[in-house]
């Protein structure tokens, strides 16, 4: 392992630490830090000269780009369409002191996807290239710096805000939402990709990003895990909609395994980097793939959207992921999940399936391990595995979430399997210890499945393909064919006297 890895936990986590401190001095109380920016009055007023406002004109990333300079008569030079979407990209916190690649990827897709918009880089790598707390420290003089110039754009061309659109990762989700605080007016919207945490979680909705600084705040959680206390992303609802791609927690294709396979070199702050950094590459996806959008479902927490329970899109109720998202504004914020592939397209399928379990008899240690393959009309799943919070529910309707990673086209079969284990050594012992032979009295019996998918919104009952084999045992399967469209059990037929 390589060991310049670790100096990004150590930093963050030791900086932390050093806020507390000062938090506890009363450096960070209210009213604190507003006295000290103060000072910053003279020094600000005709821009600070540590953030840049960098306007990318060409496709090219050797390309300089055009420094728009507060108060002076650059707009023009560079090329600034005040009639067309303005883009501003804020990044976070920086050890290198340099622009990560992921910046250039979001600036790029932003040029595909909008051909005639200003896309603006802020620059505060000086201001960001410190200790975390002091670049926390700085959030609030760049928000300020990005709205002294929005109302310049604003007097100068009449800029409707409406047309901006911040994108800030980690600190710089903070970053826009004090510029969208500090602005005279509303921006159209600001999306924060992995807010950061340490030190705005839990703190007052001004302080940090939130619902008022944009029309609609849209919120991408990646990395929510917590270590120590602290969580790299921040892990509360800060926008209108808050989707937790995962559960907002491990990432498919970040894992330390995946990683060490991947690169000759590994450690565990590649995997900080690629589940933070995920977020970026989540709604550049959604930039470059308009046709592929992933759907994110509202849920009240990651438990319930695992069993497959809210893939709902009544009401609202869900939305895309990314540059694709509605305006959505409800009064209270919105948390959304999805799981997505470990790479672009990110997008995938969603299924919910319910099943009813008959048992004969009361076996009480009948835990199979179940699989389902899904066959659609243009392709088929990889086995999936049944996952379910607890135990299989025996004289019970199991539900579960299934995901592909594929588009198989209509659903049209579904095949159930139970994992025959009898031959693994824990099974031996638990036989042996209870004198038992285990595939013995382990028997199941499910006669239909009901289905519902959730990018089609569409419901499906699907039965045994043969109605007198709907027993399952250790080893075996049981096929069932598409025999309803929706959930609803036919009435019988009644007879009319
Ligand atoms: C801030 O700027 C205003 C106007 O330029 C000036 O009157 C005021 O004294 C300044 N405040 C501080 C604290 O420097
Ligand atoms: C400016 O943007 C508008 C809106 O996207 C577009 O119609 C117009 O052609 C652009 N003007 C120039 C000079 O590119
Ligand atoms: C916060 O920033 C101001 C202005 O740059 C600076 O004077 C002050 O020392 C900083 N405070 C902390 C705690 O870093
Ligand atoms: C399920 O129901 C059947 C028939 O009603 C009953 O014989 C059996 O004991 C039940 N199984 C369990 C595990 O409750
Ligand atoms: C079908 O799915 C497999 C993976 O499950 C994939 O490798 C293959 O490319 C897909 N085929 C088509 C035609 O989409």
């Amino acid at each position: 392992m390589k060991n310049t890895v670790i100096p990004l936990w150590i930093l963050v986590l030791s900086s932390v630490v050093l806020a507390s401190d000062l938090e506890k001095e009363g450096l960070f109380k209210d009213g604190a830090i507003a006295d000290l920016l103060k000072d910053e009055n003279g020094s600000h007023d005709t821009g600070n000269p540590q953030v840049k406002f960098n306007m990318r004109t060409s496709l090219g990333l050797d390309d300089e780009g055009c420094f728009i300079h507060l108060g002076k008569a650059s707009l023009q030079e560079c090329g600034f369409n005040a009639t067309a979407k303005t883009f501003f990209v804020i990044h976070g916190w920086t050890m290198s002191g340099m622009f990560e690649s992921w910046l250039y990827d979001l600036v790029f897709a932003l040029q595909k996807r909008e051909q005639d918009a200003n896309v603006i880089v802020v620059d505060w790598l000086t201001l960001a290239h410190r200790l975390y707390p002091d670049a926390v420290n700085n959030t609030r003089i760049v928000g300020h710096d990005i709205a002294k110039l929005l109302e310049w754009l604003k007097k100068e061309l009449t800029l409707p805000l409406e047309n901006v659109h911040m994108i800030g990762y980690s600190l710089g989700a903070h970053v826009a939402g004090f510029a969208g605080t500090f602005v005279q007016g509303t921006v159209g919207r600001i999306t924060g990709l992995d807010p950061a945490g340490p030190m705005f979680e839990g703190v007052e909705s001004d302080h940090r990003l939130s619902p008022d600084d944009a029309d609609f705040v849209d919120v991408l959680h990646t990395y929510t895990r917590e270590a120590l206390g602290v969580s790299i992303g921040i892990q509360q609802p800060v926008g209108h909609i808050d989707i937790y791609p995962n559960g907002g927690d491990f990432q498919p294709g970040c894992g330390l395994s995946e990683m060490l396979s991947t690169m000759a070199y590994g450690g565990i702050g590649d995997v900080v980097k690629c589940e933070h950094e995920r977020s970026v590459h989540l709604f550049v996806d959604s930039l470059l793939n308009k046709d592929h959008k992933s759907f994110a479902y509202q849920c009240t927490d990651p438990g319930r959207f695992k069993k497959g329970i809210c893939l709902s899109c009544r009401k609202n109720r869900c939305n895309n992921l990314g540059y694709n998202a509605k305006k959505m504004r409800k009064r209270r914020s919105c948390k959304m999940y999805l799981k997505t592939r470990a790479d672009t397209p990110f997008g995938g399928y969603h299924y919910q399936m319910k099943m009813h379990v008959f048992s004969k008899t009361d076996a009480e240690d009948i835990d199979p391990t179940l699989h389902v393959k899904l066959y659609g009309a243009s392709n088929d799943s990889e086995d999936i595995l049944v996952e379910l919070p607890g135990k299989l529910g025996l004289n019970f309707t199991n539900t579960f979430l299934a995901f592909t990673e594929e588009d198989i086209g209509d659903l049209l079969k579904i095949k159930l399997t139970w994992e025959d284990t009898s031959k693994s050594w824990s099974t031996f012992f638990k036989s042996w210890l209870t004198w038992r032979n285990p595939a013995q009295d382990q028997v199941l019996m499910v006669r239909r499945i009901r289905v519902k998918c959730g990018e089609t919104q569409k419901k499906f009952t699907f039965c045994a393909q043969d109605p007198d084999l709907t027993k399952i045992s250790p080893g075996n399967e049981i096929n069932f064919l598409k025999c309803r469209d929706g959930w609803e059990v036919k009435p019988r037929k009644r007879l009319h006297m």
